[in-house]
Parts: structure tokens; sequence; C-alpha cells
């Protein structure tokens, strides 16, 4: 048995990578991950998830269409009606995901994410008012951070929110064991903006839905891998008992 003291210390080294080496990951090494990601618990053993693999051209191609579809929606976004009233009328690239990306962020929780936003983009140089600084780091999201490998992962709707509940521990096990490999991850949840495209690349039966990415590969000497994302007290998560 793994010492606790040595668990500790891999569980909080597991970090978000935000820039990868081009290097592939080899055949066997995924398999061992998936397999690993495999042995989280599910409601009821039922597995109600599907992993998508792109790497090679297929990544490249998924990529550059969401490239092409992310900077339509920017140039809407930061430009006149005349921008957007164009993504209107392309409609192509307008956001349509499988589960609602809920925005804005409830006022308790927008606090915590907002303070990650602002040490991020402090680390890499990007002032508050820096809108190009920030589309700039936001479109690594759409190169995968450079990673030979992008993961989508989908969910069954048919069991609501323990499907996606399901995939969260897929997913931690799957992280923890390329962590363990020497390998990086990213949980993306920027690429489940547009489903149809990813849909498209992939068999993906009637149900699923596309709830998130993981970039993975092997990390690079980038300054951005050197974030390291606050870590909330327990106390912050503990809920406290009413005295009755
Ligand atoms: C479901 C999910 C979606 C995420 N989406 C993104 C994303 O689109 N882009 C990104 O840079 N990080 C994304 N993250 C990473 C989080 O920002 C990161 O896990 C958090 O800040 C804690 O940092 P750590 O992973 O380094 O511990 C996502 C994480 C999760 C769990």
């Amino acid at each position: 048995m793994i010492n606790p003291q040595e668990f500790s210390e891999f569980a909080a080294s597991r970090r978000s990578v935000r820039d990868f080496l081009p290097s592939p990951i080899d055949q066997g090494t995924m398999d061992a991950i998936l397999t690993d990601a495999m042995t989280a618990p599910s409601w009821s053993n039922t597995r109600p998830y599907l992993v998508a693999i792109a790497s090679g051209a297929q990544r490249e191609r998924i990529s550059r269409e969401l490239l092409s579809r992310n900077k339509a929606l920017a140039a809407a976004q930061t430009g006149g009606w005349m921008a957007k009233l164009r993504l209107l009328a392309t409609f192509k690239s307008w956001p349509i995901s499988d589960y609602r990306i809920v925005r804005p962020y409830p006022k308790e929780l927008a606090v915590r994410s907002g303070r990650i936003g602002k040490a991020l983009y402090a680390l890499l140089g990007v002032e508050r008012g820096d809108a190009v600084g920030r589309a700039k780091q936001w479109q690594r999201n759409y190169e995968f951070f450079g990673a030979p490998t992008e993961l989508f992962i989908f969910t069954h709707s048919g069991l609501g929110e323990y499907s996606a509940s399901d995939a969260g521990l897929f997913m931690q096990n799957l992280m923890l064991s390329a962590h363990a490999r020497g390998l990086g991850t990213c949980a993306q949840g920027s690429v489940a903006i547009w489903a149809r495209p990813i849909h498209r690349e992939f068999e993906i039966p009637k149900g699923y839905k596309l709830l998130c990415g993981i970039a993975i590969g092997y990390a690079s000497a980038d300054p951005v891998n050197s974030f390291r994302a606050e870590r909330l007290d327990i106390s912050e998560i503990v809920a406290p008992s009413v005295i009755l």
C-alpha cells in the first residue's frame, strides 16, 4: 500500500499543464492510463461515459475548426453590430454546447474563479485591460496547448447529473495515472462550447453528450507550467452543522 504522506504529495503535485511538447504518447501508455481511469467508482457500475481520442491529422483538423470558430466568435464579441450580424448570418460559429455552460458564475464562486484568472494572467504578464493578451491565452485552448492528443469526454444524458459525476471520477483517475507516468493534462471545458464539430469526428451513440476535453502529453519547460493554482483550505468546503 502507498503511504499516506506519499499519496498527499503525489495528489497535490498534479497541476494543470498549459504547454506541451509535441512528443506523441505511445499506445501502451494511453491504454494503461485509460485502464486506470476505468477503476474509478461508478453509479451502479454503469460507466456512462465515452472517451474520443484525437491525435495526428484528426487532432489538427479539430483544432483548426475550433480555432476558426473561436476567431469568428471573438470578432463578434469585440466588434460592432456588423461583426455580430456576420456571426448570426453564418451561424456556424455560434456556440452550441451539449451541456449548458453557465455564465456568469454564481457570485460566491465567481470570486474564486476571478482570483485564479488574475493570478494566471499575472504570471503570463497579461495586464488587466489587455484584451489581446487574454484572447491569445484563451486561443491556446483550441491549440490544445500544443498537446499531441486531445481527449473528448462524453456522458450519457440518461443518468442525469450522475453521468457527469461518474465522468469526473474517471477524469481524475485518468489525470492522476497520466501524472504518475510523467505526462501532464489539462481538463478543458472550453472545447465543449461547440459540440457539433466534435460529434462529427467520432461515432458517438445517441444519448451521449460532450462534457469537456482533456489535453494530454508531455509538459514543456514553458513558464506557464509553473503556475500554481491556489488551493483552498478545507474550512471553505466543509458545511457547518446547524445547532438544533
Ligand atoms: C471540468 C474542467 C474544465 C476546465 N476547463 C479549463 C479550460 O477550458 N482551460 C484551462 O486552461 N483550464 C481549465 N480547467 C483547469 C482548471 O482551471 C484547474 O483545474 C484549476 O484552476 C485548478 O488548478 P490545477 O488543476 O493546476 O490544480 C478545467 C478544469 C476542469 C475540472
